[in-house]
């Protein structure tokens, strides 16, 4: 509880105003923004005060926000861990100090599912196999080797691992598709644009078919670079991306990108639901997922102005 506030506005029980603190992962995409500005807004349109965390990509930000948050006893957290691995400490002190968390977007690799209430977010293992199959119909009819190039993104998050498990759980069903190149650009335009320099330096151009970008952002970047070395991205290289935000849009409307699977980031008021039920005593289930869909560029003119994000 924040000076200055009852005991009553701060205790946590059905109806009442709750002080909920936001570990968020940092501002590293376009979706992270859309994502931050849902659910800041929904926490506060609801009434709750917001204690927020960017942790600027970096798990040890991360691990010092909750401290923090214990330590300034909210009701509850909200947290989007950057990484899958080494919260369990953390978040064990949360749940003994009786504070629920609630995972927002990324999961945890954790045993003990009792550290967290519930996990709302997308199924990204389920993008990586819509990539995968979109490519596969896309090139039916193309004879092999067909070359990609993958930009991960941040090494050991659950988008990361999930989506190149789904795509290469499909892909991996005809030997003409080969990765050839797989490396992080950490979900950011400029890294993205940093790695697939070094793939058109290291490969040639001309020896890479398709690039499978594990965002958008990634992929944007990564459309500079294939126009600076000369080559015309979606046309000399296929490009597919993950989010579904405005700038894959715009690209896709250019001509410059060929596809992009939905990751819905605008769950905010769907989560302070999820946080008021708890309140009120509902039993959550452990897994609830964001429903989305695919995009490609033959509808990305006209769906353009309707995107929110
Ligand atoms: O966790 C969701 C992912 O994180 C989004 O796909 C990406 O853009 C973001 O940085």
């Amino acid at each position: 509880i924040t000076e200055g506030e009852t005991e009553e506005e701060g205790s946590g029980e059905a109806g009442d105003k709750l002080v909920i603190g936001f570990s968020q992962v940092g501002a590293e995409s376009e979706w992270r923004t859309a994502n931050t500005k849902s659910i800041q807004d929904a926490i506060k349109e609801a009434g709750h005060e917001l204690k927020f965390s960017d942790g600027q990509q970096k798990q040890e930000n991360q691990i010092k926000a909750i401290r923090s948050f214990i330590t300034q006893k909210v009701d509850a957290i909200v947290f989007s861990p950057v990484v899958e691995t080494g919260f369990e400490t953390v978040m064990q002190e949360a749940k003994d100090a009786g504070i629920p968390i609630f995972l927002a977007d990324r999961a945890v690799d954790a045993e003990d599912d009792s550290l967290w209430v519930t996990f709302l977010g997308s199924d990204f293992v389920e993008e990586g196999r819509k990539a995968g199959q979109w490519l596969i119909d896309e090139m039916a009819d193309q004879e092999g080797p067909i070359n990609i190039v993958e930009l991960q993104g941040t090494v050991g998050s659950a988008p990361a691992i999930d989506r190149k498990e789904g795509f290469e759980e499909i892909i991996g069903s005809d030997d003409k598709f080969e990765i050839i190149k797989s490396q992080t650009g950490d979900f950011t335009r400029a890294k993205g644009k940093e790695v697939m320099e070094a793939f058109l330096k290291s490969d040639g151009g001309e020896n890479i078919d398709v690039l499978y970008a594990h965002n958008d952002d990634m992929a944007i970047g990564a459309i500079q670079a294939i126009e600076e070395y000369g080559l015309k991205p979606a046309e000399d290289i296929t490009i597919i991306g993950v989010d579904a935000v405005k700038g894959a849009f715009e690209a896709m409307a250019d001509g410059k990108m060929n596809v992009t699977i939905e990751c819905n980031p605008l769950f905010g008021p769907q989560l302070v639901d999820l946080i008021e039920q708890h309140f009120a005593g509902v039993e959550l289930e452990k897994r609830i997922a964001v429903e989305e869909s695919m995009y490609t560029m033959d509808q990305a003119a006209e769906l353009l102005p309707t995107r929110e994000y």
